[in-house]
């Protein structure tokens, strides 16, 4: 854990989090950033926390110290989210400091008695409240239900025009020495910038809607900070992740970018013989290709990778009378993860009856994914060159409907920054 300066009177806390699944589930292969808020007035709050795995309280204490405060100083907690990857961390501040007062959503109420068998010293705050810290410093506070869970609050510091939205406008990725927009160099920016894309589709996607919802509510504040609880500080251009976000969210409906995801799965290479001149056609079109194969990439991966796509190629045989099942899984999840509205194509193998078309039909169908499907190719057995010819055309079709439907996008979705990866993410240093 780190503590770095803010602005006058606001200070970080972080810790980096590496070789966990986040949230139990999704490999972060670049870390994450936890980050909590000191901000002093005559009164002190700490906003947000680091879990305990870091050791707190015992380093939490130490870095009080570096920055000149004395736990007893600490009045308020300011528990934006309840999720326990920011309210974690409450008992053992308690040891440090046994009286506080916390101020949080309305709807944290029954979840900190849920959680930590907290009853008192609750100031519930909302839409439109304040609070004083003296000194000329004043929190207010919005709420920003289910952006991530339905109690998540906002707070915003208006001497410095800091605003501290938890989960909103986080990312994924380490953070190193340098941890505020201003100290990172262009490529620096454009690794978070894919680990925010991460963040956003592996966490945030199915609240899409409420995520649009927050920054509406937060562009009319006088923002000149944006300091949230994962991953970098916005402090140069505090714009940049909001139009980030704008794009993100934008995502779940698309069109999204001129990207294709390619995901595929195959027992015995039958399938597989059409995936590599599939990839070529679209990339002949000028598409960015992401491929993925099942099982073996992370959902997390190939989720990310068709956040940002327009367009998907599946290629999966029938397993069973039905698709091959790793491949069921992850459109399963893809459908909980509202992805809506691609463009789609699908080939496969089968031995005797098929069945993976009629699987695809209805997972599609049952998360309601207006995803547009060109006629699928399906083969027996291996492949024949015609097979391949046909995979080939349909994904040259693919490829213009994917292009049709990006210049179609509304101008009021922000652009995607041109030195967008094209892959996988790199890792920062
Ligand atoms: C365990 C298993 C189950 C299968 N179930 C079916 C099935 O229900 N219907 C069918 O038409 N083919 C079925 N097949 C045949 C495969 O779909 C066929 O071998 C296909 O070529 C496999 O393509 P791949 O090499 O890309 O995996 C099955 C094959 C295996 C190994
Ligand atoms: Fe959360
Ligand atoms: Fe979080």
């Amino acid at each position: 854990m780190n503590v770095t300066t803010v602005t006058d009177g606001i200070f970080r806390l972080s810790a980096n989090m590496e070789d966990i699944l986040f949230e139990g589930l999704w490999p972060v292969p670049n870390g994450v950033a936890m980050n909590s808020y000191i901000i002093k007035g005559e009164r002190t709050a700490i906003v947000d926390g680091v879990c305990g795995w870091d050791g707190v309280p015992e380093t939490l204490f130490a870095q009080l110290e570096k920055i000149d405060v004395d736990p007893d100083s600490i009045d308020y907690i300011i528990i934006n989210h309840m999720e326990p990857d920011h309210s974690g961390w409450i008992e053992d501040f308690r040891k440090i400091r046994p009286n506080f007062t916390i101020v949080t959503g309305r709807k944290s109420v029954p979840l900190l008695e849920a959680f930590f068998n907290i009853t008192d010293d609750i100031m519930v705050v909302g839409d439109g409240d304040t609070l004083d810290l003296g000194d000329g410093r004043v929190l207010a506070f919005a709420e920003i239900p289910n952006v991530h869970w339905p109690e998540t609050i906002a707070t915003f510091d208006t001497k410095s025009g800091t605003l501290m939205p938890c989960d909103a406008f986080g990312s994924f990725g380490s953070v190193g020495e340098a941890m505020y927009d201003d100290e990172l160099i262009p490529e620096q920016i454009d690794f978070y910038e894919r680990e925010a894309i991460r963040y956003y589709s592996n966490i945030v996607a199915a609240f899409s809607v409420p995520a649009a919802k927050a920054i509406e509510k937060a562009s009319p504040l006088p923002i000149r900070i944006i300091a949230p609880g994962h991953g970098i500080v916005w402090r140069k251009d505090p714009m940049k992740i909001v139009k980030d976000y704008i794009r993100y969210a934008s995502y779940q409906k698309g069109p999204c970018e001129t990207e294709v995801t390619v995901i595929w799965g195959s027992m015995y290479d039958m399938t597989r013989m059409g995936v590599r001149p599939a990839i070529e056609a679209l990339e002949a079109e000028g598409i960015i290709v992401h491929e993925h194969k099942v099982p073996g990439d992370s959902w997390g991966d190939i989720i990310t990778s068709v956040w940002s796509s327009t367009g998907v190629v599946l290629a999966m045989p029938t397993y069973e009378y039905k698709m091959f099942p790793p491949m069921y899984a992850i459109l399963d999840e893809l459908g909980k993860k509202t992805v809506r509205n691609r463009k789609a194509f699908r080939f496969g193998s089968y031995g005797w009856s098929g069945g993976a078309q009629k699987e695809l039909d209805e997972v599609m169908a049952r998360h309601k994914t207006g995803w547009e499907f060109l006629e699928p190719v399906e083969f027996k057995g291996k492949p024949s060159d015609a097979d391949i010819d046909l995979i080939k055309a349909r994904c040259r079709e693919l490829a213009d409907q994917v292009k049709e439907a990006v210049a179609s996008k509304s101008d009021s979705i922000p652009p995607a920054p041109e030195n967008r990866h094209h892959g996988r993410p790199s890792v920062t240093e």
